[in-house]
């Protein structure tokens, strides 16, 4: 099958190559990979105990090849969501790929292409645990990096959930971040931004989602006495003023809810942003690109077009 694999244990770039497809135990789903979904942290999540070549990548969309005697709830011809992460066999760039039937695994609805459903997984997975994190109780966010996978999720999110969303991003893209339903748009790289938050809400916001590396410190300052504040990329800082400080819960399941993201996403209710979509071939430009960090929403690779 056709991969994009890590050649050797610390080879820095992957490299398209024929590979055998994994073979599966009796708890695997052998899954036939659609679209996969791009992210920075493709080239660098891997496993301890890789075996090399390795097919980098964590999510992916298709359609269930074979599944393993002990697999219930999927069969054969199923489509397909997941993240499918550290696994030693290889991960989500290939063809074919082995899933745990414990990975994180959703259907896709009969209308959804597998170009989106591949979008959705990490993300959504992400964002919804971000979400449960700040507890049900609706008020003011700021999300620094609103413009991103993450963020273009978490404003809709957070706003269909009744919270009042403040976000972050270049200047080019303020009016993009409305459209997605933030009430105000700073730009991060003017040094009055947070200045303007504290105008929109004096006293400081209820909670922040701090997503981009480096945006908790700043996030923090925007925050009320008392509030909260969850960091998506594991920024460490000290808490103050009685914040509670949080890195995004890895335990909590969101899998029923992100079914209904699907659901929600299939009916029109939730866009998925998506930049841009690139061959299988093209995936070395896809990785350039997710490391800007100037992506809009998601890259997302299609197999088969
Ligand atoms: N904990 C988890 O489970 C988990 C899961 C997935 C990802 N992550 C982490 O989440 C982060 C990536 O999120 P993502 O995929 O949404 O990123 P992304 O798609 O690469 O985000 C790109 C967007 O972020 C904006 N941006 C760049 N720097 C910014 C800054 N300093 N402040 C505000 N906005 C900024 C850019 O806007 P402009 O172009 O306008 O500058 C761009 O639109 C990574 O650190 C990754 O490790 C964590």
């Amino acid at each position: 099958m056709k991969a994009f694999v890590l050649p050797y244990a610390g080879a820095e770039l992957p490299q398209l190559a024929e590979v055998a497809p994994p073979a599966t135990s009796a708890d695997e789903l052998l899954v036939r990979v659609k679209a996969v979904g791009v992210g920075i942290h493709d080239s660098y999540f891997l496993p301890g105990d890789a075996t090399y070549p390795y097919p980098i990548g964590i999510e992916a969309a298709g359609v269930v090849e074979t599944a393993g005697l002990a697999v219930t709830a999927h069969h054969p011809g199923d489509r397909v969501a997941f993240v499918s992460s550290m696994q030693p066999k290889g991960g989500t760039w290939a063809e074919f790929v082995a899933v745990r039937a414990d990975s994180l695994i959703v259907s896709v609805p009969e209308t959804m292409s597998f170009v989106e459903a591949a979008a959705l997984p990490v993300a959504g997975n992400t964002v919804l645990r971000a979400l449960r994190a700040l507890g049900p109780a609706a008020g003011s966010l700021f999300i620094a990096g609103g413009s991103g996978a993450i963020g273009t999720l978490a404003i809709q999110l957070a706003v269909r959930r009744g919270w009042r969303v403040a976000a972050s991003a270049s200047e080019g893209n303020r009016d993009y971040l409305r459209s997605l339903g933030a009430e105000l748009a700073v730009d991060y790289r003017d040094p009055c931004w947070a200045a303007q938050v504290l105008r929109w809400m004096p006293g400081g916001v209820d909670a922040a989602i701090a997503v981009q590396p480096d945006t908790s410190t700043g996030s923090l300052g925007v925050v009320r006495d008392g509030g909260g504040l969850i960091s998506i990329s594991g920024d460490r800082l000290e808490p103050e003023r009685g914040i509670v400080v949080q890195v995004v819960p890895h335990s909590a399941d969101v899998g029923d809810e992100l079914s209904r993201l699907m659901l929600d996403v299939a009916a029109g209710e939730v866009r998925v942003e998506i930049e841009q979509v690139l061959a299988f071939e093209d995936a070395g430009e896809a990785l350039a690109k997710v490391a800007t960090r100037h992506a809009r929403g998601k890259i997302v690779l299609q197999l088969d077009a």
